[in-house]
């Protein structure tokens, strides 16, 4: 006998910011062959209306591309109003706008005798811890401030972006990982505080996939060769490879479906195994 199941995402109103990125647009697309309807939030208006013509030119309708910036109320407040009056409610919120920055990132990864001073944390410019964790942190809360609040009459649920940073750090992205460790703790703060509403809150912690935000940390300038740093990511990968966007879709997708409705506060690694192994 076939299972007869409701609990997908199918109908459901989802604002994704950071929708025109590379592991979000990838999730938006799988998103709507999954019936869902998604409005594609980005600072960068021309990115997600190209994206979502070309998702029209596949038969995929169900979006809009709407201009809204993480960092400013104003802005975000602006694009929920669109997104109620073509959508009429919201019921998953996926704060995807986030990343890492080279200013919050020192060129050496240990300090020791005879590297140059600003190679190392002491060159940090504060400007690039600022910019990193207020991109990750303040980008993800202010979202949840402006689109939880129609959630709280019939419930939903919100999907956090991790990072493998926030289990433990990693060299060199001090401002990213501080900034990550920061949004695993909101998720588990935003889950208790909301879950007398039946409004859900996780996270995924996507491992290394390449993309703008580390292309330069893993690739040499060809685009090939791995750098010394990606090698050693391989190396405490036991799946050895890189994942891609596509590995996302399964965990997101059930984690905002009802499939997880007794699941709040988690944050699920998507990794090949990296979290686990301690590379001995
Ligand atoms: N790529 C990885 O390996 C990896 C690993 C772990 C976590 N992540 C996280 O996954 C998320 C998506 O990463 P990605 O690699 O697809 O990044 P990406 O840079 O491809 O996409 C990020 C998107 O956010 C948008 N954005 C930037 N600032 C914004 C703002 N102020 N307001 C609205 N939109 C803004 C950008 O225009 C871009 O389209 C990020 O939070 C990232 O930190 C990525």
């Amino acid at each position: 006998m076939k299972v007869v199941t409701d609990k997908g995402v199918e109908g459901k109103v989802i604002v994704c910011t950071g929708a025109a990125g590379v592991l979000c647009s990838s999730m938006t697309e799988d998103l709507l062959r999954h019936g869902a309807k998604v409005a594609v939030l980005d600072l960068r208006k021309d990115v997600a209306d190209a994206f979502v013509k070309k998702l029209a030119k596949k038969g995929l309708k169900d979006c809009i591309a709407v201009e809204a910036n993480v960092l400013d109320r104003a802005s975000l407040e602006a694009a929920r109003k669109v997104v109620l009056k073509k959508f009429r409610r919201i019921d998953v919120l996926i704060n995807g706008a986030g990343g890492n920055h080279p200013k919050g990132t020192t060129a050496a990864e240990q300090m020791t005798k005879g590297v140059k001073l600003e190679d190392t944390f002491f060159g940090l410019a504060p400007e690039g811890f600022e910019f990193v964790n207020k991109l990750n942190l303040i980008g993800t809360i202010l979202p949840c401030q402006v689109f939880c609040r129609d959630m709280l009459k019939k419930g939903g649920s919100v999907l956090n972006f991790c990072s493998m940073a926030a289990y433990q750090p990693l060299t060199k992205v001090a401002a990213y990982g501080a900034a990550k460790a920061g949004i695993m703790n909101f998720t588990r703060f935003l889950a208790t505080h909301l879950a007398p509403m039946g409004v859900r809150v996780n996270a995924l912690a996507p491992g290394f996939f390449i993309t703008n935000q580390n292309r330069f940390l893993m690739l040499e300038k060809d685009g090939k060769t791995l750098t010394a740093r990606g090698n050693k990511v391989i190396a405490k990968t036991p799946m050895r490879k890189f994942g891609s966007p596509s590995d996302l879709h399964g965990a997101a997708r059930f984690l905002i479906s009802d499939e997880a409705s007794f699941i709040t506060g988690v944050t699920l690694p998507v990794d090949g195994g990296f979290v686990s192994y301690s590379g001995v």
